[in-house]
């Protein structure tokens, strides 16, 4: 076994001990087998690093159409498909879209709106479809807390996280004016092959988020945000400069930090901390991420002894507010 493959050995087993367990037995018992599975390991070290993702690799084999079987069956399944499988792999990125993120960025949102009287414009770096950019199409349910939906109702059941700690939960929906999205490849709510790509992100034993994900793409059809394809450390002043004056710019991001190297990253915190102390328009800067993502940056949290496995951290301007549940399961207000 190569160097290689004992680092994607132990990218398989981390996913499965780490991100799936709990969650979707059928993924942790698949990555497990791969773990330890020299073929499919062998096979996976033949591509660069970035196309050997567990997430990748899943969604690739479930766009080929693997049943949800047991690991003997999907490593057959693999090894039968692998030219098509390769292929997505080489020319996909994972681009898991989750409304549900939602309901942990919301309550920020409102009180920002809140606090300066203004509706909102949205922009968010790293939108894949843009369904973060309809906080306010969807309906909450914060436990303990408020339900809320909006008054033309929601098109899908409503977001369900658990609340802990003195969060400001909001009472009403915010108010946005204008939507926009940066991307380096933005994938479009009418375009069947991107709705099969977002579809095969889906974890099996999360069928609720498929339910989700679908109504969702809903929403975006009917009124599509801007999405603007580039990389967000050159789009994100010219899309700022382009939002309405006479709206407070929210500028946001989930799950998108880690694709970017330090050097990217440490240009987008550069970039965000300047928006932010701006004297005319100041931007507001919500970021939510897997922690450890923005360490050294000011207000960062890095990971901490006893830290929930696999949650992101939530951060406004720089100043760390929460601990998420990656798919806005769960909102932990720090005191
Ligand atoms: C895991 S998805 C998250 C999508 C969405 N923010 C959400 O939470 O549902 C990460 C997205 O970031 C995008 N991305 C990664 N690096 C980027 C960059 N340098 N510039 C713009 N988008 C990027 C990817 O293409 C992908 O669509």
């Amino acid at each position: 076994m190569t160097a290689g493959t004992s680092t994607t050995a132990a990218r398989f087993r981390r996913f499965a001990e780490i991100e799936v367990r709990g969650v979707s037995p059928l993924y942790e018992q698949w990555c497990l087998g791969i773990s330890t599975d020299p073929e499919l390991l062998t096979l996976l070290d033949h591509l660069p690093s970035p196309r050997r993702q567990p997430n990748l690799l899943l969604g690739a084999a479930r766009l080929a159409g693997v049943p949800l079987e047991d690991y003997r069956s999907f490593r057959r399944f693999v090894l039968q498909h692998w030219e098509t499988i390769r292929r997505t792999l080489e020319t996909r990125t994972t681009q898991t879209n989750e409304a549900g993120r939602c309901a942990v960025l919301l309550p920020l949102l409102t009180q920002i709106g809140a606090a300066e009287g203004r509706p909102l414009a949205l922009i968010e770096v790293g939108a894949s479809a843009g369904l973060c950019l309809y906080p306010d199409r969807y309906a909450y349910r914060y436990s303990p807390g408020p339900h809320l939906a909006p008054a033309s109702g929601s098109p899908m059941p409503a977001l369900d996280c658990r609340v802990s700690g003195p969060a400001p939960l909001p009472s009403a929906l915010p108010e946005i004016v204008w939507r926009a999205g940066v991307d380096l490849s933005p994938l479009r709510a009418d375009v069947p092959d991107d709705v099969r790509w977002l579809e095969a992100l889906v974890w099996p034993g999360q069928e609720h988020r498929t339910e989700r994900l679908r109504a969702a793409l809903g929403v975006v059809r009917r009124e599509p945000p801007l999405l603007v394809e580039g990389d967000l450390n050159e789009e994100i002043a010219p899309l700022v400069a382009r939002a309405p004056q006479d709206a407070v710019v929210v500028v946001f991001h989930t799950a998108v930090l880690a694709y970017l190297d330090a050097a990217g990253r440490a240009r987008f915190a550069s970039t965000m901390t300047g928006l932010t102390g701006q004297r005319e328009r100041p931007v507001h800067w919500i970021s939510n991420e897997g922690a450890g993502t923005l360490t050294g940056v000011a207000g960062a949290l890095g990971k901490s002894p006893g830290e929930r496995d696999g949650s992101f951290v939530l951060r406004h301007d720089g100043r760390t507010v929460a601990r998420t549940g990656p798919h806005g399961q769960y909102l932990d207000w720090l005191p």
